[in-house]
Formats: structure tokens, sequence, C-alpha cells
């Protein structure tokens, strides 16, 4: 195939492709198979590879990610992004019709829509490309996160029709909650923290550095307003510019209503509080829109919100149901958390079957009586919370709800913290959950980061006997992994009971990479080691911090209370804990294996510096395009002493600056009278120019990733 052949069959592939996705994730009308489909994208990627000349930054294959955005830019809104105002009662809206009604001549319609919780985003179009997806930020300036916003199907990167050549379309990100969901079931298995709800999911997935994983959440985009100078010269009201919007490949929502009386509106309020809870996606309410942009300019704007819209939003929704049961559950560290079973309702689109009680206190400050009507809410957060009793329905004779004196796992007797309210189990041990636990915690990505053992398999391994403790994971072989399968419990965040289950099971593959990735966790740094271990108080700046003092597992052991507590953020509490772990046999024999298996036990040496400490006390930003990757600029500044800081205030020393550093940054330094160092400046105040540890990257690399 010649090039121009090439070019020609990527055009005639990026065209089919891009309707091939509007018919299936706007139309819902696929005229395809998901088959077909694969193959022309996987034909398509394979011309880019063959041909990365020809590769359009519109083109479909960008829809599986891969660009990496290490620093996400600032860029000031054209059209400040503005906000709405909020009403949470019936007469609110009625007033707010009325005013409208005095302030304009004539019938008045609006337009009402869905309010989608998510977080806005202003997608940029010049001749038909997606140029820029910036969020809303302050609302005069946001971050430019156009290579992630590109993996979103529902986000049109190439437009068709008679689209203006300049324009933005407002639009909400949204996070369906089957995405969030399969999200935190993930991150459940990852011992990583649970999103609250779908939209801070949806915030956290947009701010990710690597697209790839961007496109694995599935976001969604429903757009809701276009703006551009002159608008109301080409389209009369909002609904037909949405309706223009939609025709160019834009997701414009179905459910929206051009009400021309009270009656209308309340109907369409009325009708999306019940019926939202059969959405795919959050709402928390609905918009109420002057229809007419001739209207819209007539009434204007205040410095914050359009006169011509407000928000109407709904209440949290709360139901009553049955106590039924209690359970007590032992969470990682040990704690034990009274959970309710509470007879199967229907609350905000799922049906609730549990809800946590916290703690004895909670459930003393209730008086909670088994078979007592309770008053149940479910706000944005993932487990429901009991927020009222109702005691004329207490039955005569209701026994009282007591917590528990033993362990529900291993019965050992519970204790308590003076000063807490929680109740622990004391037998870390043998205590199944907490074993477990420790185990997730050790393979969990911020410590071993060993992925493949996550989604319920420790939980496998331990209940066939393979893993007692963490030390355990490095005698597992391929044989003894292969074939094994079993349906596990979801936990929580706390190790708690989702009461949902999970399929796993170990084919070729899936044992295959716990092998490997086991291996590689044998060269995983002695800091994240250390962190790994579980030390109760020693998270992973703290594991930095001692290693970065005693260098070696043997010092940290022998190290005396007042040793430790005198290390920098390393109080009181912090070395009693170190000492506590190390002073059980059964921790320094974990230890002792896993240094035979051959973990880290000690700070590289090359990184132990024998560098001269110029940097000490120093405080460094570096911000901007370098020669070399920002994160070795980092590590040579903690090697000569200095300390990595991520914002500017009067306490930062210096600003390291590369190419492209952002200007608000740059501003900022100089009012503050920071010196702003290049990386020249940098390499001769450490004294060396022959840091340079890896080569600078040739112009074409460089080019490559800025075009992702
Ligand atoms: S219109 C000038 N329409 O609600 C106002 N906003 O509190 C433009 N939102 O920041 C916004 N659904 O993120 C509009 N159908 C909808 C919306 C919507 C959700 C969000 C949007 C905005 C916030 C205002």
């Amino acid at each position: 195939m010649t090039q121009e052949e090439a070019r020609l069959r990527i055009a005639e592939l990026s065209d089919e492709l891009e309707r091939h996705n509007y018919n299936y994730y706007i139309l819902a009308k696929p005229t395809i198979s998901d088959y077909e489909f694969d193959m022309k994208l996987e034909e398509l990627a394979r011309l880019e590879r063959q041909y990365p000349e020809l590769l359009l930054p519109t083109s479909p294959t960008q829809r599986v990610g891969g660009g990496i955005t290490k620093e996400f830019a600032s860029v000031r809104h054209r059209y400040p992004m503005l906000s709405l105002s909020n009403s949470y009662s019936k007469e609110d809206i009625e007033e707010f019709i009325q005013r409208i009604k005095k302030s304009i001549d004539g019938e008045v319609e609006f337009c009402c829509e869905l309010k989608f919780d998510g977080l806005s985003i202003s997608l940029q179009y010049e001749n038909g490309i997606l140029v820029r997806a910036v969020t809303r930020g302050d609302g005069a300036q946001g971050d430019d996160v156009t290579t992630n916003v590109k993996t979103i199907r529902t986000i049109p990167l190439k437009l068709h029709g008679d689209y203006p050549p300049f324009f933005e379309m407002r639009g909400e990100i949204v996070m369906p909650f089957e995405s969030f969901d399969r999200l935190n079931e993930s991150r459940v298995a990852m011992g990583d923290d649970l999103f609250a709800n779908p939209r801070n999911a949806a915030a956290g997935t947009l701010k990710l550095q690597d697209s790839k994983e961007v496109a694995r959440r599935h976001l969604d985009n429903y757009c809701y307003y276009m703006m551009m100078d002159d608008l109301e010269e080409r389209y009369a009201t909002h609904y037909d510019s949405l309706m223009a919007a939609r025709q160019w490949g834009f997701n414009i929502s179905n459910h929206l209503r051009v009400c021309r009386s009270v009656d209308e509106i309340f109907e369409f309020i009325n009708y999306w509080d019940v019926e939202r809870h059969h959405l795919p996606f959050a709402i928390d309410g609905i918009v109420l829109k002057v229809n007419s942009f001739e209207q819209q300019q007539a009434l204007g704007f205040t410095a914050k919100s359009p006169k011509w819209a407000i928000a109407y939003k709904f209440k949290a929704e709360e139901v009553e149901t049955e106590l039924q049961s209690v359970d007590f559950q032992v969470g990682r560290h040990g704690t034990i958390t009274p959970v309710a079973n509470l007879a199967p309702v229907l609350l905000a689109g799922t049906t609730v079957k549990r809800a946590t009680l916290n703690n004895e206190d909670f459930i003393r400050q209730f008086d909670l009586h088994y078979g007592d009507t309770v008053t149940v809410v479910k706000g944005g957060e993932i487990i429901p919370k009991i927020i009222g009793v109702n005691f004329d329905k207490r039955q005569v004779g209701a026994k009282p709800v007591e917590f528990t004196k033993t362990c529900p796992a291993c019965g050992t007797e519970l204790i308590q913290h003076e000063g807490e309210a929680a109740w622990y189990c004391p037998n870390p041990m043998s205590c199944p959950p907490q074993v477990k636990g420790r185990i997730e915690h050790f393979i969990s990505r911020k410590a071993m980061n060993i992925e493949s053992l996550g989604e319920g398999k420790i939980e496998l391994l331990y209940d066939e006997g393979l893993i007692k403790d963490v030390a355990d994971l490095y005698s597992l072989t391929y044989d003894k992994l292969f074939g094994l399968a079993k349906e596990i419990p979801i936990l929580n965040e706390d190790g708690i009971e989702t009461g949902k289950t999970r399929k796993v099971s170990f084919k070729e593959k899936t044992a295959q990479n716990i092998i490997d990735a086991l291996e590689k966790s044998r060269s995983v740094p002695f800091e994240r080691v250390l962190f790994a271990l579980g030390i109760r108080n020693v998270g992973e700046v703290v594991a930095k911090t001692i290693v970065a003092e005693l260098h070696d597992i043997d010092a940290i052991i022998n190290a005396s209370e007042e040793e430790l507590s005198s290390i920098n953020t390393v109080g009181g509490v912090i070395a009693q804990s170190i000492k506590a772990f190390f002073a059980s046999p059964r921790n320094l024999d974990i230890v002792e294996r896993l240094r035979q298996a051959g973990l880290q036990f000690a700070k590289v040496q090359a990184e132990a510096s024998n560098k001269e400490q110029v940097l000490s006390g120093k405080s460094i930003i570096v911000s901007g395009k370098f020669s070399i990757e920002r994160d070795e600029l980092k590590r040579m500044i903690e090697d000569y002493g200095g300390k990595n800081v991520s914002s500017i205030s009067s306490k930062t020393d210096y600003v390291l600056a590369g190419d492209n550093m952002g200007p608000e940054k740059r501003k900022k330094a100089e009012s503050l009278g920071i010196p702003i160092i290049s990386e020249a400046d940098f390499y001769a105040m450490i004294g060396s120019a022959k840091e340079m540890t890896s080569e600078p990257k040739p112009d074409s690399e460089n080019a490559q990733l800025s075009l992702f």
C-alpha cells in the first residue's frame, strides 16, 4: 500500500467508524456488529502504527486512550462558566416564573431539562473538530482535559452537517451507575478508597494522567448549552439550538420539554422526581431555561448566574423500613462495625437491605430495638444511613440491640481504647478478616502493586489455605494457582461485606500474571515494602521519611522509641506502633521470610546518596517540560537534600521552570519574589552538568507526546 492509498483508507475508515459510533452511542441504533466495528478499528490502528504521520487527532482510535497528561494546563474560558441559581421549593419556582413574566411582554416558553449530576465541561470546536475540552475550574479558567475527554464516546471528535466554524458546547460529564459500581468494586478489591458518588468518581477520572484508564472507566456526556457570538442570529430558541447540535453529532438528552404553563412545568418536575430512579445516571434536579434567545438577552445575567434560568433541586430521599437484625463485621484493622439488616425497600432507585450503624454510641443514641421502624436516607453515599426511629411504632416487648462482646469472626473478647467509641478485636494474627485485610493492603497499588491479585483473589487463596500471611504469597506457584475457583463476597473499603458476590477463578493467564507480578514486586523499593507491611499509623509518607533516615530494616527494628520519634513527622504514637510491630516474633518471622524471598529491605545504595546535600532544607516546585522526565528531576532534588512541593507559597525557595510553565504559576512566583531557575541553573546548583541521567528526547518523540 502506498502512503496515498493508506491516507485514503484511513480517512474512509475514520469516517465510517465515527458514523457507527454516532449510530451506536447517540442514536442507540447500531448498524454493524461489535465484531465488525472492532475489526475496522483494528485495521485503522494498524495503518496508523505503520504511518504515524497520518494519525489525526480526531481519529476514532483516540477513543481507547493512550495519551498521558503530565500536568493539566490552565486555560481561560472565552465565555465564563456561570452557575445556576438553585431553588428547593415549588414556591421558589413559582416566584421565578412570575418574575420572568413580569419583565417580559408576551408569552414565555420554558425549556425544562434534567439537571445532570456530574461536572460541567466546555467543548470547543473549530471547523467541526474538537480542539479543546476545559473543566469549569473557578468559572473564569479551568483545566485542559482534552486528551481524557476524547475517550468519551458520546463526545464527537468531528462534526457533520452545517455546524458554525467556531463555537463552544457546554455539557455535563457523568459516570453512569453501571460504570460507577464496576469501578468501586474493583477499588474494593485493590484496597483503594471508594468514591462516595458518581460525581466524585467522574471528577477523579477526568483528572487522571493516563487516558487509557479514563477510557476503561466509561464516562458519558450530555450537552445542554451552545455558546458563540451571534448565536441568536442562527437560532430563535435554546431548544432549536440543541436540536441542531444533535444533528451535528452531540448527545442531547431526549428528556427535554418546552413548557408554556406553570402546570406543565410542575408536571415535568413531578414526573422526574419519581422517574429519575430509573435513569442509568444521577440527576439532582430539573433546570428551567427561558427558551427564546431574545428574551434571554433581555433578562441578562447577575455576576454569577443567568437571570433566565433556575435549577430546582430534588430533596434527598428517605424511607421508613423495619430493622430486622444486626450483624457485627470485622474490618481490616480489627474495628467492629455494626450493620443493620433491613426489610428490603426501594430508595433512590436501588433496593436497600443494609445500613451502617457506625459504632456502639450510634446504637445507644437511637436506643435501637429489634423490629424498630427506622428512617433511612441515601445521599450521595454508598451505604445508606439511619437518621431516625419512629418510636410510636415500637412493638411492646421489643429487645434492645446489644453490642457484641466477642469478635464475630474469631470469638476473641473485644477491647475498647480509652476515649474511643469503637470496639476492636485484639487478635490481629489469626482473626481471618484482619489477616486477609493486611494481605489486601500488602498487594494494593500504593504498596507492592500486585494488581493481578485483586478482586477477591486474596479471599480465595486464604480460604483455600494457600496463604496465611503476606510472606506465603512468595511460595505460590503456577500449579498451586491454576484451576482454583469460588464465589466470593465483595467488601467495602473497611472490609465490610456489601451483600454482593463475584466469581473468582484462576485461568492460565490469571495464574501466570500473578506469578509474573510477584516476581516484579521483588524490586519494589524498600520504602513501599515498609508501607506494605501494614504497621499501624505508618502511611506512605511516614514510611518514606523513616527509610530516608534509617536506610534498612535492621536499623528500623533496632531503633529505640526515642530514636524513632525524633525523626521528622514521626511522633511518639507512630514510634510506639513501630516498636509494637517488631516486638512480635510473628512479624519478625514474616519480615525474615520476605527477605529470603528477595524483597528489598534496604534503600538502594545509589540512592542512599553520597551526594552533597546542597539543597538541604530547600523547598522546590518543578513545573513545565524539561529535557528529562520531571520525576527524575524530583528524584535529584531529594538526592541532594531538597524537598519537592506541589504548590507555590511564600515558603517555596525556588521554582524550577521548564518549557510551557503555567502562566499563573509564573505570575504567583514573581509576585512572591521566589527565584525562578532554569534546568541549567539547577544542574549548576547541584554542581554537575553530568547529572543528566537520560538523553534529551529527540524532537519527534516530543511532538508525538503533544499530539496525544
Ligand atoms: S445550564 C449558564 N443545564 O448545573 C448556565 N446546567 O449549578 C449554564 N447542569 O454548572 C448551565 N445539568 O454543571 C445547565 N441541563 C443543564 C444542566 C446544568 C446540569 C450543571 C452545570 C452547571 C450547574 C449549575
